[in-house]
């Protein structure tokens, strides 16, 4: 029976120890890096909220207080911007705190990506439910969870979000093998997963369609969780549990992927931080329009 419910949880894995970025990363958690002036994880839930996902769950770990105060009240500040007439800070500042429910589990050990949605299987209990990593920023102005969620009501079991990437970047991600299905209009973008492969060499890749990080998962992926040995790296990998529901027509499956063909922006790269950084602001109606004066100089410069 295809789990039709609407979609309302949330889970952000938030434990992993930013080695790319440091020495920034050493007291602070990647996710606070600021993508101009917000910090990068803002970006994420406010794209879940935007889906009606308004019930968020972050795995987190040692080192991550200042998410869980970043999502908090902070009265002191309140009160100053309040008493000086910065109302529109004092907005910006209460944004982050009122525009989703915050939960916070702690993820002892990390072990892999499938373990930290492991860890959040009592929040979210017998329903589907949303993974978004946090270090891929899908562009506002490009959300995929809707089609996402219209393709789990339609199917049931899982959705994947894809995207076509260049063979040479194949290796970094999770791959899908992809059928097609009979057309169906408003889901033209969807395709039958029959098997995940967790960044295997580009000789060895099913396909060029890589998983993006927005699953939509039942609950029965804990089950195969629970039994998930650890796969690449030593790690639990969540790709791994989620071959294993390709493999199941009910009782978890099936598995289908929505094609993703917007922005997106890896900020867990430092090129692509960078990248997300850059475009942003040039984008931005406040900063734009002198951000681009100054880079489209700064580029011309580079050029002689
Ligand atoms: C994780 C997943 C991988 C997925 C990727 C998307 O890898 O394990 O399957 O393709 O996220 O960003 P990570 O980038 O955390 O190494």
């Amino acid at each position: 029976m295809l789990n039709t419910r609407s979609i309302s949880k949330a889970v952000i894995p938030a434990a992993g120890m930013g080695t790319r970025f440091l020495p920034a990363t050493k007291a602070m958690p990647k996710e606070m890096l600021p993508v101009v002036d917000e910090p990068a994880i803002q970006y994420v839930v406010e794209e879940a909220v935007a889906a009606g996902l308004k019930e968020i769950v972050m795995v987190t770990g040692r080192n991550k207080r200042a998410l869980e105060d970043h999502f908090d009240r902070a009265a002191e500040l309140e009160d100053a911007l309040e008493k000086n007439g910065r109302l529109d800070l004092l907005a910006a500042v209460r944004e982050s705190t009122e525009m989703a429910h915050m939960h916070y589990v702690r993820q002892a050990n990390p072990r892999g990506l499938g373990d930290a949605v492991l860890t959040a299987s009592a929040f979210v209990g017998n329903e589907s439910f949303a993974v978004l990593l946090g270090d891929d920023l899908i562009d506002p102005r490009d959300p995929i969870l809707p089609a996402m969620i219209s393709a789990h009501e339609k199917f049931g079991g899982a959705i994947l979000a894809l995207m076509e990437v260049p063979k040479s970047e194949i290796s970094l991600y999770g791959v899908a093998a992809v059928a097609q299905i009979p057309a169906e209009p408003g889901f033209e973008n969807v395709v039958r997963v029959t098997g995940v492969l967790e960044k295997p060499k580009a000789e060895d890749a099913p396909s060029n369609f890589a998983v993006i990080g927005r699953y939509l998962l039942p609950a029965e992926i804990f089950d195969v969780l629970r039994e998930t040995k650890p796969g690449r790296g030593g790690e639990i990998q969540l790709t791994d549990a989620i071959q294993e529901l390709t493999q199941r027509s009910d009782h978890g499956g099936p598995v289908h992927g929505v094609i993703f063909r917007g922005r997106r922006y890896d900020t867990g790269d430092k090129l692509g931080y960078l990248q997300a950084v850059v475009r942003l602001a040039a984008e931005r109606d406040d900063l734009g329009p002198s951000f681009r004066t100054w880079l489209k100089n700064f580029v011309r410069g580079l050029q002689d």
